[in-house]
């Protein structure tokens, strides 16, 4: 997988306790946890308190957690579960993934009273809500994939009152479902504007939902329960594993829903690299030399010349020279390490992160970018 491939190039990263402070344009925090949540056997939520300036944040992006294991500082990205508009702290849910570092760390070892650096909210797996607005949001999560719906869907109900919103949620079993009564409040407080299908592999001991796995007929069948609305009134956001994921969209292009109306967010690389031999980029372009290129990096107005061996990526290389670089996931899904190629071209082992324009505007992923010319200049920020 790709993801694993370019973590073991780059590492866990070591880098400098910083305090909170201004990285050049990146904001690092230094934030207090308030309080952890428990919410199923394997997946907490983290409250974090402010700082002394409120942390802004959009419904749906995602904060970078650096905690520091075993002497070493890493990162990893989780979604806000928590909504700038009804909650009054941040707060990120983290579910446990098995042998990962990170989320068993979390899940096991973080106490309310901890300090946890915190990069600033990113990501574009957001909605802006506008009181005046009338859609209809139509959500597919999948288990710790509810995270950036739930913060997206408290934030739309609150702030639009003409909006509908509906919420498919793929689970294990009941115990297993994240938020469980945060979201029959929600179906309380909000009545008919907000439809709750829960659809478990294991069939639940004491109430109905669907049961089975969530492949497109299923889906299709589902959403001919939610409120009708027009198409050019409805958007789709999904979140979950990536089998999930795949059957969303496949169900999506069947039902001919236009692409500009369908956001996702990966939590993991998907198996397939959208670009073909990936782990391989030279000779995926052709170019059977494979040899180290100069790369020019712009950040925060000052130049940096890096030597970009054909086996690294641009970010890597970057970061092994102290460059600052911008960075969460490390895999091509966050678009934290983005920059903008201003000459050159770059090759990518996954461009998914990206939206066709920006593609078309010429950012790259610095994570999972290779260079193809020796003239790459790429402007970060
Ligand atoms: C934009 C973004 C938002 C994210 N939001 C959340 C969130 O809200 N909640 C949350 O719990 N996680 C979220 N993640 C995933 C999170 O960043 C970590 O990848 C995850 O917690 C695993 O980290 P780890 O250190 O425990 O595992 P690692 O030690 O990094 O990996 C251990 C093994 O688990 C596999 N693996 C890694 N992540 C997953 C996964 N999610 N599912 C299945 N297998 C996996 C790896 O391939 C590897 O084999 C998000 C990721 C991204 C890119
Ligand atoms: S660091 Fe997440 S896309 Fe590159």
């Amino acid at each position: 997988m790709a993801f694993n491939f370019f973590k073991k190039l780059v590492g866990e990263k070591e880098t400098e306790d910083k305090p909170a402070t201004d990285s050049g344009k990146l904001k690092y925090y230094q934030l207090k946890v308030r309080e952890i949540i428990r919410e199923t056997a394997d997946a907490i939520s983290i409250v974090f308190d402010h700082p002394e300036e409120k942390i802004s944040y959009k419904p749906g992006q995602f904060f970078t957690l650096n905690p520091v294991i075993e002497g070493k500082k890493v990162r990893r990205a989780y979604s806000v579960c928590s909504s700038p508009y009804t909650d009054e702290y941040p707060a990120v849910t983290v579910k446990r993934v098995e042998g990962g570092l990170v989320s068993n760390y979390l899940n096991s070892k973080l106490k309310a009273g901890d300090t946890l650096e915190v990069m600033e909210p990113m990501g574009s797996f957001t909605v802006v809500p506008e009181a005046g607005k009338k859609r209809h949001l139509v959500l597919f999560g999948g288990g710790s994939g509810v995270t950036p719906l739930m913060s997206i869907a408290k934030s739309v109900l609150d702030q639009e009152p003409g909006s509908d919103v509906s919420l498919i949620y793929a689970n294990r079993n009941e115990h297993s479902i994240i938020f469980r009564e945060q979201l029959q409040e929600l179906e309380k407080k909000y009545g008919r504007r907000f439809t709750l299908l829960h659809v478990l592999d294991q069939k639940p001991v004491d109430w109905e939902c669907r049961t089975g796995l969530l492949n497109p007929e299923m889906l299709k069948d589902l959403m001919r329960v939610l409120p009708a609305w027009q198409t050019d009134q409805t958007e789709y956001f999904m979140c979950g594993p990536e089998g999930m994921m795949e059957n969303v969209a496949l169900t999506l292009k069947e039902l001919q829903i236009p692409k500009e109306r369908v956001h996702r967010e990966s939590f993991v690389a998907g198996k397939n690299p959208s670009v073909e031999g990936g782990a391989d980029p030279v000779a995926a372009a052709g170019d059977d030399t494979p040899k180290a290129r100069e790369v020019t990096i712009i950040l925060d107005g000052d130049e940096h010349k890096i030597q970009v061996e054909p086996d690294k990526s641009i970010l890597e290389t970057a970061l092994a020279k102290d460059i600052d670089m911008p960075y969460s996931c490390q895999s091509g899904l966050c678009t934290a390490c983005r920059g903008k190629c201003i000459s050159g071209k770059v090759k990518m082992d996954e461009e998914d992160g990206l939206s066709e324009s920006e593609l078309e505007e010429g950012y790259v992923l610095t994570c999972v970018g290779h260079p193809l010319t020796d003239d790459v200049v790429i402007e970060i920020g």
